[in-house]
């Protein structure tokens, strides 16, 4: 009811049914509509068109036009060049569809929900238990953080699995360690931070690390330890737990301060599937899909191959009996399609473990888990490299540690805030500082497509020129202040009134934030819904730089354009929303 049909939706729908009234047998052809910079739109669809039909595509063109109704929305169609549509839409239709979006109560502006949502099972934030986060961890969470927005804002039912690394035969000498010092994870306090959560566990995993290396007889308590731990052992299952929660301790604060909500529930590592792992393997290995390969339980694929030639299998099974991580994944994806009976499983993980998904779903499809009903995707995305252009690394050419980057982040911002900072308590610098870095970064990680590698560089994030958050935040900011000035005066829109060109480009281009939407969560493509919002904040500069706001000829001229800007903000609120990112109203 609220939802709006979008001009370029109405001209489609226009021309379609030119196209079907001209030329029956092109009933339900597409147009091919597009923005163009002659006219609003322009079709190119009636080119491929004429050659089927074997007509000259000029006059083709031309009786199109004649069954074209125009009046409120299309004000003027006309043929160009060899054949194209040149559509221009009337300045009252802009408006109005704008009027109209403005209006919706539900804050949606007028986008419609998809007509048949399914549900999706996505798999992103998943870090590893008693290890520090880094910057691959970073990019899965705010790329499914944001695909989370934008599946759900389209009515998509949304399950969120964070498949953390919880398991292994690591815990065996961490575990061993523990049980060997059972004070190393006490705390002085109830109240825990995250850092002194992860200082904890890492000093154990050195300690214990060290201790591993160096002494065999330790070596052999902590193996049988890997044993114990599989056989649930009691005490050993505890022990386990409590590296799990001071890990999850950690975890939540890096959340925190990525502004990001994490649910515990959602929390599903990989000892969540244990229960499944040997039926998995018997499943696969009754249906043949799996074969005994050295005593191993391997898949193997005709495709794949490694450096020497020989087949590379998906070790399902060791043959120790010891499972892993495909096992786990495989498991995890029966859990996916027949628990929670998924349509869509999606996979936000790093490009560099693209053959191990390649195999776990083809493994899944020849066992008939995955079809062509139910299927499975990697979101893959690419590698967070330094200025230099390798991998990011400190200068000791160690790992940075996610949490010494977003504090960077938040201290660059929180100085940039400050320079431009006018009636801002320092409170208010320190919650814009942190809204605006935390921003820069995601925004910076979702404007590149995400299977794209990008270079970690602070001063270009925050930079207020170019295309960063910082320059949307501030382009929304300003329109707060506007409408703050206008005082008594509120935005109302006038149809009646015509557009001057700047106002023409804003409108019709906010008009298409519901297409956009649609293809960004379509295509889990955040990057098009950042290169949108960039195009926003450019045109209501341009809009800016040419119509005056307050001071422009008449009150109904005054309040149509405090209209469009507030259009323009609520489209910039919605849209940063759906890409996890603030837009505070002062700045
Ligand atoms: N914990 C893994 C890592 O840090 C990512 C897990 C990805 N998800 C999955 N279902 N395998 O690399």
């Amino acid at each position: 009811m609220a939802s709006v049909t979008s001009l370029s939706d109405n001209v489609q729908q226009h021309l379609a049914s030119a196209l079907s009234a001209t030329l029956p047998e092109a009933a339900g052809a597409d147009p091919l509509l597009r923005r163009s910079d002659r006219a609003d739109f322009q079709a190119n669809g009636i080119l491929a068109l004429a050659k089927k039909a074997k007509a000259n595509p000029r006059e083709l063109a031309t009786q199109v036009v004649s069954q074209v109704v125009t009046g409120d929305v299309i004000k003027d169609v006309e043929v160009s060049g060899p054949g194209f549509l040149n559509i221009t839409i009337a300045d009252k239709a802009i408006t109005g569809n704008l009027a109209a979006r403005y209006a919706d109560e539900t804050g949606r502006l007028g986008v419609p929900y998809a007509e048949q949502p399914g549900t999706t099972v996505i798999d992103y934030a998943q870090p590893n238990v008693a290890k520090e986060m880094h910057v691959g961890h970073l990019r899965s969470a705010v790329i499914g953080d944001s695909v989370v927005q934008l599946l759900e804002f389209t009515g998509e039912n949304v399950v969120r699995r964070h498949h953390i690394g919880d398991w292994g035969t690591q815990f065996g000498m961490l575990i061993q360690y523990l049980d060997e010092h059972p004070h190393e994870l006490d705390h002085k306090d109830a109240r825990v931070t995250g850092e002194e959560a992860m200082s904890n566990l890492d000093r154990l995993y050195k300690a214990a690390r060290k201790k591993f290396d160096s002494d065999e007889e330790f070596k052999t308590r902590a193996r049988r330890r890997v044993v114990d731990l599989q056989a649930g052992d009691e005490h050993t299952l505890a022990m386990w737990q409590r590296f799990v929660d001071e890990s999850k301790i950690y975890f939540f604060s890096v959340f925190e301060k990525l502004d990001m909500e994490i649910r515990d529930a959602d929390i599903v590592g990989e000892s969540g599937y244990n229960d499944m792992l040997a039926e998995t393997c018997r499943l696969l290995e009754e249906s043949g899909v799996a074969v005994r390969s050295e005593g191993a339980l391997c898949v193997f694929f005709d495709d794949i191959k490694g450096p020497d030639g020989n087949p590379v299998p998906l070790i399902v099974q060791k043959s120790d009996g010891g499972y892993g991580y495909a096992a786990t994944d495989l498991s995890a994806i029966r859990d996916r399609v027949f628990n929670l009976k998924a349509n869509t499983l999606l996979y936000v993980v790093d490009a560099r473990q693209a053959l191990h998904f390649r195999m776990v779903f083809e493994t899944a499809r020849r066992a008939g888990w995955l079809n062509d009903d139910v299927t499975a995707v990697q979101l893959a995305f690419g590698t967070v490299l330094g200025k230099d252009g390798k991998p990011f690394k400190t200068r000791e050419g160690e790992t940075v540690r996610l949490v010494d980057l977003l504090d960077e982040a938040i201290d660059r911002a929180s100085a940039v805030v400050r320079e431009k900072a006018q009636d801002l308590s320092e409170e208010e610098i320190a919650e814009r500082g942190a809204q605006v870095g935390i921003g820069a970064v995601k925004y910076a990680d979702l404007s590149t497509s995400a299977n794209r590698d990008y270079k970690f560089d602070l001063d270009q994030m925050v930079s207020l020129n170019g295309d960063t958050s910082v320059y949307l935040q501030y382009a929304y900011a300003r329109i707060q202040s506007i409408l703050r000035k206008a005082g008594e005066v509120s935005p109302a829109a006038h149809p009646e009134l015509a557009l001057a060109d700047a106002e023409r480009a804003l409108g019709l281009h906010l008009d298409s934030f519901a297409e956009t939407v649609r293809e960004a969560a379509t295509e889990y493509a955040p990057h098009k819904l950042a290169a949108y919002l960039y195009q926003v904040a450019s045109l209501y500069t341009s809009f800016y730089d040419k119509c005056p706001v307050l001071r422009a000829e008449t009150p109904a001229q005054v309040e149509n354009r405090l209209f469009l800007c507030d259009v323009t903000a609520r489209t910039l609120h919605q849209g940063m929303a759906l890409l996890g990112i603030r837009t505070p109203e002062k700045l």
